[in-house]
């Protein structure tokens, strides 16, 4: 398999879970401490030598591509104040990759969203980053899938273990492991109550696909809510053509989860030194008073 060159990040949804923040500012434009969530996932993918991202949007969306494209006006503002270092900072984020998208005119789901990118892959195999999944590890989460996609030559996709009473909330893989945190999938299933659950390995916003995807996603029939799962086809795309699951090392945060993003707010203002010991106490003040 060829060196991966371009991931699918989809940003199209509503972001309903996270309302009323989310009336008007994309989910993925929230901020993590002092960038919003989808720069983690663009750097994510930097980090493991991708070029291209491809962003499904929407209408209301734009601001995420021009987060990742020059701000000359304020540019200009920076320079003339002197303030190189966040002259640096904003300009980085411009050159950090090649922006690409395409829109999603309905919102039907995550499978529907990798479909709309079809035409922009053009028959090479591709990463998909969930644009609210944030995952943090020495090794990029989506680098982890890729090695073992090449050296496999095979789709594969990113589980974590989760406990038993959350796998009713996830896709359920059921596999072979093969060596250390590496399994072949014999199938998968959606949303599982536990006693039906075939392990707690639970399928997280990242994938290494082939295109023949497209061909199995044609045939998903719409499930609930009329959208179109990418489970669907992958389980079909497994049973086909073989897939291999990696299990992720690292922190995962899911930033449409409340209590996950301001977990992840906590995680990374404690990385800053700056800010580190104030926070530190603010927090023990706050448990004393529960
Ligand atoms: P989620 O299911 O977490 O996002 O999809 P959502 O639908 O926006 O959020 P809730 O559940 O209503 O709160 C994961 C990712 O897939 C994108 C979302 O933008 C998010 O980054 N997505 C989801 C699409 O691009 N299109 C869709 O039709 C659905």
């Amino acid at each position: 398999m060829q060196e991966i060159r371009k991931v699918i990040i989809p940003v199209a949804g509503w972001g309903t879970r996270s309302l009323p923040a989310t009336k008007n500012i994309p989910k993925e434009m929230l901020p993590i401490y002092n960038k919003p969530v989808i720069q983690y996932v663009v750097e994510e993918a930097q980090r493991a030598h991708i070029q291209d991202v491809i962003f499904v949007t929407n209408r209301d969306k734009n601001v995420i591509e021009d987060h990742f494209d020059y701000n000359l006006q304020l540019e200009s503002v920076l320079e003339r104040a002197g303030k190189l270092e966040k002259l640096e900072e904003v300009r980085k984020v411009a050159e950090m990759v090649n922006i690409m998208s395409v829109r999603q005119k309905k919102q039907l789901g995550l499978g529907h969203a990798v479909m709309c990118a079809r035409e922009l892959v053009r028959g090479e195999p591709f990463a998909v980053m969930v644009g609210d999944d944030l995952m943090f590890s020495g090794v990029p989460g989506i680098r982890q899938l890729i090695d073992v996609a090449m050296a496999e030559k095979m789709p594969v996709i990113g589980v974590m273990e989760v406990p038993w009473e959350k796998v009713s909330r996830y896709g359920i893989i059921q596999g072979e492991e093969v060596s250390p945190g590496v399994y072949r999938v014999h199938d998968m299933v959606e949303k599982p109550a536990r006693e039906n659950a075939p392990s707690r390995l639970a399928i997280v916003g990242r994938y290494v696909l082939t295109p023949d995807i497209f061909d199995h996603l044609d045939k998903v029939q719409p499930g609930h809510g009329g959208e179109i799962q990418l489970t669907d086809a992958l389980k079909t795309l497994a049973q086909e053509r073989g897939m291999m699951a990696v299990r992720m090392a690292g922190m995962r945060f899911d930033a449409g989860d409340w209590s996950e993003f301001l977990s992840a707010n906590i995680y990374f203002a404690l990385q800053d030194e700056d800010l580190r010991y104030e926070l530190l106490a603010q927090l023990r003040k706050f448990v004393q008073f529960q």
